[in-house]
């Protein structure tokens, strides 16, 4: 790798480079499933899943180019075949099954909180251990869209459970300020 003279260690530079590949690892795998849920998926909210996940997939998309871009701004070679994401992604594959569309959402809530988990571990150890505020914010912003994505397939599950009378499920914890 070339020397770099933008204020980090080599050992820093090389311990950050080896966070972005891992979530670089993460992030393909869960478009790899987010896709093959936009094709299979069946039911009476076909047309509400296939465009939330095709929504984010281009969302994924441009945040795997970017984090790949990242690693070689700090001088690195992003991952960049199928055996190297596999062996570094904590997102783990169901290979030839077709779940129900309620499995499926549950499956990419896991997803999106595992890598939420990881990226929030990872921002800590740039800032702290790498002394790199510059990977540690691009990580935060990833992470809040993550969390974004996660609401949104999360509201989905809840709305599984309302009640004929339209009461939310678990409504005792609503905010109980007063107008
Ligand atoms: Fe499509």
């Amino acid at each position: 790798m070339p020397k770099l003279n933008i204020g980090l260690s080599e050992d820093e530079r090389h311990g950050v480079i080896d966070l972005l590949n891992r979530d670089l690892a993460d992030l393909y795998l869960l478009l790899i499933k987010t896709k093959k849920y936009h094709w299979d998926v069946i039911g009476p909210q076909f047309r509400t899943l296939h465009q939330l996940w095709e929504e984010h997939y281009e969302a994924l998309t441009t945040n795997i180019d970017a984090t790949a871009e990242r690693v070689r701004a700090l001088g690195g070679y992003p991952l960049g075949t199928a055996a190297g994401f596999l062996q570094h992604s904590s997102i783990k594959e169901h290979a030839n099954d077709l779940p129900s569309a309620t499995e499926m959402v549950d499956r990419l809530v896991q997803d999106h909180e595992q890598i939420i988990r990881n990226l929030r571990e990872h921002i800590d150890q740039c800032s702290e251990k790498y002394h790199d505020e510059g990977t540690a914010d691009f990580l935060t912003g990833m992470m809040e869209e993550h969390e974004e994505m996660a609401w949104m397939l999360r509201s989905f599950l809840e709305g599984e459970d309302l009640q004929p009378s339209g009461d939310r499920p678990g409504s005792e914890t609503q905010p109980t300020v007063k107008a």
